[in-house]
């Protein structure tokens, strides 16, 4: 028995880091997935393979091994907590060996959702493995408890996405998702450094600064917020200027938090003067991803990004999860 799921990955538009303390936040699903393939095998291991990333490990869900400081190995961690997940979901005592391969398109450590779209996938394809025909808000609630445990902090806004695709707005307390709409052609850009950015450490590293200087964060945590909500507007009038310039103001304020790097600095920065309307940091910051905005000068900002760094255009998926069927996958190990 073989099953196939792909979830997307994830760009953060407005709102990260504020949404972990209850902000609304703007993202969009993006065309570059995660593909999880289960296959049965004879005997009762567990055995994963991410060839990309160089990894084929064997698993012990029940022994967790934290591969905090690594980050390539750290998609263990993600795959080992959804199949505890599932098994304990399902009353399985321990499941049937099988062979777990990822096929991953999204840069890991790259603040474009690899990890939320790992488990989104897999547990999908768990779900189909074991006949238990998960729904997308069981996913979606499952996949953010494996993000809290594995991260320690995180909010719904990663795997809400890879979830359920397109384009969404999570209102505060994560309590309502809406859909925006898609027919807005978005023209987005991410330039991705090498230097992966560790998410859990970044989040740790707000929550420090927001304690100790709570009379000066909090307020930076309410613009955002009001920023966001501008967005949506903006996003639904398909107002360019304004979105742009948002961006640009929720850029400085992550700045101000601290998750900003010369590396991305110099990003937003040759992204403004190649012509693009509004650039910023995407997800966590520390490393990872800038994502610019450039509805006239697409292939200029394109251009000038990859004489420095790794960059790509988004094209947006409006789908999130599926399960999939009909492909072949060759066995390593
Ligand atoms: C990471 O993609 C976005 C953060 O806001 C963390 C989270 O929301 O879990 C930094």
């Amino acid at each position: 028995m073989q099953v196939i799921a792909s979830a997307p990955g994830k760009a953060i538009l407005f709102g990260e880091h504020a949404v972990i303390y209850g902000k609304p936040a703007i993202a969009v699903a993006i065309d570059k997935k995660a593909r999880v393939k289960i296959r049965e095998r004879i005997d009762s291991k567990t055995h994963v393979e991410v060839p990309g990333l160089g990894i084929s490990e064997y698993l012990e869900p029940e022994n967790d091994v934290i591969h905090e400081k690594q980050i390539n190995k750290g998609i263990l961690d993600y795959i080992s907590k959804s199949l505890k997940k599932v098994n304990q979901l399902s009353g399985l005592k321990k499941q049937n060996g099988m062979d777990i391969n990822v096929d991953l398109e999204i840069p890991i450590g790259s603040g474009l959702g690899s990890s939320a779209a790992v488990t989104v996938a897999t547990i999908t394809a768990l779900s189909f493995y074991n006949k238990l025909e998960f729904k997308k808000d069981e996913i979606a609630n499952y996949a953010h408890q494996v993000e809290l445990d594995v991260q320690g902090a995180a909010s719904p806004i990663d795997t809400t996405l890879s979830t359920y695709g397109g384009v969404i707005y999570l209102s505060r307390n994560s309590e309502e998702i809406t859909h925006l709409p898609l027919n807005w052609n978005p023209s987005l850009i991410i330039g991705y450094t090498d230097r992966e950015s560790n998410t859990r450490e970044l989040v740790e590293s707000v929550r420090i600064k927001k304690e100790s200087y709570p009379s000066v964060i909090n307020p930076i945590m309410d613009s955002i917020e009001q920023i966001t909500d501008n967005a949506r507007e903006a996003i639904v009038c398909e107002n360019a200027e304004i979105l742009g310039e948002l961006m640009n103001i929720n850029h400085g304020l992550l700045d101000a938090l601290g998750v900003n790097t010369p590396e991305l600095s110099r990003m937003v920065y040759i992204a403004r003067k190649a012509g693009a309307i509004g650039s910023k940091i995407t997800g966590a910051g520390g490393g990872g991803s800038i994502i610019a905005y450039s509805p006239n000068k697409i292939d200029e900002v394109l251009g000038e990004l990859q004489r420095v760094e790794n960059a790509f255009i988004i094209k947006l998926s409006s789908l999130g999860v599926q399960q999939e069927v009909g492909r072949t996958w060759k066995r390593r190990i």
